[in-house]
């Protein structure tokens, strides 16, 4: 077998290939001077088993990543790793004319003979059905759960900001017991508005907030800031998914954030833990 980086996913690809005890291809990768991107993979793949490993987190990783499908035509078998599906919150048509943003990119990639796609705690579960090849979801909550126990973080209470990252919560917390709950909105009068955990006290308790992506930092540095008012002593942030745009890491840090993980699925300094050894054990598979 052998593993292809996509640009945007070198580290993470290496670190799958480690696990795997086998080779990372090497590619080329650059772009024209009228802005088209060139990909090229320098290895031998005839007759080869392959995996890509692509993140697509903006528009130019889509295009490397069908580039990088498309060299590796004379390959025997094609598997995609997509770690980090963007894309995936327009999932559907929320106003006239608009593009289900998720499934274009699907019917784009699945447009190849590809063996099996997998990804990575996607946003909606159900915009897997836009992909024609066989799709698998890889759930990294386990992970973030690992590190919480190890890192003298535990005994800690984990907090979804609102009631989407309810079951992130629940299997952040499950394999080592802890206590989970996530912030819900109550109007108390037309013009007041209460945000507290449905049913946990966070008083003098450490907080992990957990969410799947965070983008511009706005929904945890909204539910730190709140937590720290309800007495909560330290504050942690844990994602999947450190997309981190814009001011994100100082927004999350003025409100209170101590230290904020996630996984290499979007490779950056926050990238504490790996998912290599879970996604290699599934392609062993
Ligand atoms: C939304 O549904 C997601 O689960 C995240 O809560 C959201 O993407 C976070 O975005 P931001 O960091 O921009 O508040």
């Amino acid at each position: 077998m052998k593993i292809i980086p996509g640009i945007t996913s070198q580290v993470l690809a290496t670190r799958i290939a480690a696990e795997l005890d086998c080779k990372a291809t090497l590619c080329e990768y650059k772009r024209f001077p009228d802005g088209e991107f060139y990909t090229r993979i320098v290895d031998d793949v005839k007759d080869e088993e392959v995996v890509i490993v692509q993140s697509i987190r903006t528009d130019s990783d889509l295009i490397c990543l069908l580039q990088l499908i498309d060299a590796a035509e004379e390959s025997s078998r094609t598997r995609v790793v997509i770690p980090y599906l963007g894309y995936a919150r327009q999932d559907k048509k929320f106003e006239h004319g608009e593009a289900i943003s998720i499934r274009a990119i699907a019917r784009s990639i699945s447009a190849a003979d590809l063996d099996t796609i997998y990804v990575v705690n996607v946003h909606n579960r159900s915009v897997l059905q836009y992909f024609d090849a066989d799709t698998t979801e890889l759930d990294a909550a386990s992970v973030i759960a690992n590190y919480i126990a190890k890192y003298e973080i535990a005994p800690a209470v984990i907090i979804g900001p609102d009631g989407g990252a309810t079951e992130l919560a629940e299997a952040i917390a499950s394999p080592y017991g802890f206590e989970y709950d996530v912030l819900e909105k109550k109007r108390i009068t037309g013009a007041e508005v209460e945000i507290k955990p449905k049913k946990l006290s966070v008083e003098s308790k450490k907080v992990v907030i957990v969410d799947d992506i965070i983008s511009t930092g706005g929904t945890i540095a909204e539910a730190a800031a709140l937590l720290t008012r309800q007495g909560a002593s330290d504050i942690y942030v844990a994602c999947i998914h450190g997309v981190f745009v814009q001011n994100a890491v100082l927004r999350m840090h003025d409100a209170g954030v101590k230290e904020l993980i996630a996984t290499d699925t979007i490779e950056s300094v926050f990238s504490k833990v790996s998912i290599a050894k879970m996604v290699a054990e599934v392609l062993k598979k």
